[in-house]
């Protein structure tokens, strides 16, 4: 039976720890032994669809290479290139679509859109954003705590700034992988009660506060991300100041451990949710997450096609 990524949820603990190994020798190669890099093409011959109805640099570019390096053959589709749910309904595209590749990564706006597309698609479909999700950042930011030797029940990981489909993702994946999350947003950005529910039985480890001072006092990581993601730009001037003191910078960076890191999906609105200074400086990692959405990704695609 086909397996889909729409969701965090859908990876057991053990699956996750898999794909976090195969990452590290794919890893492994790309950094030691570029040459070596078509010496593991496990999906040669399959071809994978890639439908972005949202802009993204990191999520295609990675997926795109991912494929190549892997042997599979990338096809990318923007929502103007095919007929996804406008002269042709999306039950249609999904059936047609999955009749000629062998896996489907896919970005648009509602979720219930992306587990339709998964629904009447014969092959495995990936969520490579939806307004709700961003399983495959989390993923790949707990991979990049994972190697940091920072996954574990002790550390206290901030996330600061809007309760979005990144916020969402992140406390799915501290579900899972047992974190001590502690989300802090405005009241009316905080994320969706029925997230929250879905974790119930680990609300302990997960808290949520609208005090960003509290949430990264002692912290060993701070998360952000934009307070105006896409498709919200009609709020951009209410949200600005909704979220001001939710802004990362040196202040609010003095409050965490001394040697906390600093994590950031990207793109970053610079002088918004995070400064400058903050973003390019010492305690900065956000390269280094946007290098493993590479890794990290190449080791799901094997996963969810290779069988
Ligand atoms: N972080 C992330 O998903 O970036 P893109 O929007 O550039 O893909
Ligand atoms: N929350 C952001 C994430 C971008 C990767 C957005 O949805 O625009």
């Amino acid at each position: 039976m086909k397996k889909d990524f729409l969701s965090i949820q859908d990876l057991s603990l053990e699956e996750i720890y898999e794909i976090f190994e195969l990452a590290d020798e794919l890893r492994n190669i790309w950094r030691e032994k570029k040459g070596e890099v078509f010496s593991y093409q496990p999906l040669q011959g399959k071809t994978l669809a890639l439908i972005f109805d949202k802009p993204s640099t990191r999520t295609r570019v990675s997926f795109e290479v991912a494929a190549y390096h892997l042997g599979a053959h990338p096809v990318f589709l923007s929502a103007q290139d095919i007929h996804l749910g406008k002269s042709e309904s999306l039950e249609d595209t999904a059936r047609v679509i999955s009749k000629y590749v062998d896996a489907v990564v896919i970005r648009t706006f509602g979720q219930e859109k992306v587990e339709k597309f998964a629904a009447f698609s014969d092959v495995p479909v990936i969520n490579a954003l939806s307004d709700l999700l961003h399983p495959c950042q989390a993923l790949s930011d707990y991979y990049t705590l994972y190697r940091r030797k920072k996954l574990n029940q002790n550390i206290k990981f901030s996330y600061v700034g809007d309760g979005n489909n990144v916020c969402h993702s992140l406390i799915l994946g501290a579900a899972k992988l047992k974190v001590n999350l502690i989300v802090a947003t405005p009241e009316k950005y905080k994320p969706k009660p029925f997230i929250l529910k879905e974790i119930k039985e680990m609300q302990d480890k997960i808290k949520i506060t609208q005090d960003p001072k509290l949430a990264v006092d002692g912290a060993d990581v701070i998360y952000t991300d934009v307070w105006v993601s896409m498709g919200q730009e009609k709020e951009k001037k209410e949200k600005k100041e909704i979220f001001r003191p939710y802004q990362v910078n040196s202040s609010l960076l003095s409050l965490a451990k001394p040697d906390a890191l600093v994590m950031h999906c990207l793109p970053a609105h610079r002088g918004e949710e995070i400064t400058d200074e903050v973003i390019d400086g010492k305690n900065s990692i956000v390269l280094e997450q946007a290098e493993n959405r590479l890794h990290i990704q190449k080791a799901l695609l094997v996963k969810l096609m290779k069988g």
